[in-house]
């Protein structure tokens, strides 16, 4: 990557950092999942104890990175970052949790894929904050536990049936994040218009949410897109119909589809009969990783009711033929 791809990458990264709400005030949508926090940060602020451990889980883009950041920020706590697969050994995991102070929270990003060794030492740390450390070898080999400070993990996952039980069980809230009703996507649209000093109106914001697949990280990109295109094609100002012309040209349908979520369903629809299909047999036929399709695809086209997840594999559903039906698109398969 030369150095001035870089620089934009780190620009780019800024720029989304920055449509980041700090607090749980400014986090749209979402209310349940709000309210339940508001009352768990209150509890242990009253109580001058860390919060208890807490799981995200929910598809990629809907706020929970977001979310960790917030209650570090409500908490006035240090947040250290890490991500399930890049800790590969035990040691690195005690020298990190030795390192926490009292309070701090610690992010662990695709907590499912903590290798066995690293899972089993953080068990003792999350529940009595210790850590079991074997000195020696051999037959002399023994166990001393170390007291670690009292910390809160904050787990994130888009693959809730991966985290085993034991995992699971240590967190006192897991909760589902779900995708976001559009005049909520309105709101972060707007917002975001604002910190980057675009011009858009209400309905402008409205037909980008409404493609958006429920998910804000989507509704950012796609709006800075719609942005470009205003501006070279436009007058800079984004309306109903400058959104609707740049997002058709992208190649997002009126309900956010894509190319490859209509291929998905066209393969299950015109190779399979509708299926049932295994999903190996998908990711073959659309040449796609098997993770992407279930972790970013699969969720929104079930949230639809254009997909079905059954036993015996996956099923399009008489709402998915009628859409690709109607929306005419004379794509042919992969
Ligand atoms: N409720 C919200 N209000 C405003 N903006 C939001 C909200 N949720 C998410 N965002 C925006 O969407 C972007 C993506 O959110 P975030 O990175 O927290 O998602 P994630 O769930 O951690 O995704 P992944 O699973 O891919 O890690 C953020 O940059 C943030 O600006
Ligand atoms: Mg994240």
């Amino acid at each position: 990557m030369t150095k001035k791809n870089s620089n934009q990458d780190r620009s780019e990264k800024e720029l989304l950092d920055s449509l980041r709400p700090k607090t749980l005030a400014g986090f749209i949508g979402q209310e349940s999942l709000k309210d339940q926090l508001k009352i768990f940060i209150a509890a242990a602020k009253q109580r001058k104890e860390p919060l208890e451990h807490v799981l995200f889980y929910g598809p990629p883009g809907l706020g929970k990175t977001t979310l960790a950041c917030i209650l570090a920020c409500e908490m006035a706590t240090n947040i250290k970052i890490i991500s399930g697969p890049a800790l590969s050994r035990a040691g690195d995991l005690a020298s990190i949790l030795t390192n926490l102070k009292e309070g701090d929270i610690l992010f662990i990003d695709e907590v499912h894929r903590l290798n066995k060794i690293v899972e089993e030492t953080l068990y003792p740390a999350m529940e009595d904050y210790a850590l079991d450390i074997i000195v020696g070898k051999g037959p002399s080999a023994r166990s001393i536990r170390l007291k670690l400070k009292r910390f809160t993990v904050v787990g994130a996952t888009t693959r809730i049936g991966l985290i085993s039980s034991p995992m699971r069980d240590r967190f006192g809230l897991v909760h589902k994040l779900d995708f976001y009703r559009p005049e909520n996507l309105v709101e972060i649209i707007i917002n975001s218009a604002k910190i980057l000093a675009i011009n858009i109106n209400k309905e402008g914001a409205l037909e980008i949410a409404r493609r958006s697949r429920g998910t804000p990280r989507i509704a950012n990109r796609l709006l800075k897109r719609v942005r470009d295109y205003a501006q070279v094609k436009g007058n800079g100002r984004i309306d109903q119909k400058t959104a609707q012309k740049a997002l058709d040209d992208l190649d997002v349908d009126q309900i956010g589809l894509t190319g490859v979520d209509r291929k998905l369903l066209r393969l299950i629809i015109n190779s399979y009969q509708g299926g049932p299909v295994g999903i190996e047999n998908l990711g073959a036929g659309l040449v796609e990783d098997v993770g992407t399709i279930v972790d970013v695809y699969e969720p929104y086209l079930m949230k639809l009711g254009f997909l079905k997840r059954t036993p015996r594999g996956r099923i399009a559903t008489d709402r998915a033929k009628k859409h690709l039906k109607l929306s005419g698109n004379q794509e042919r398969l992969v």
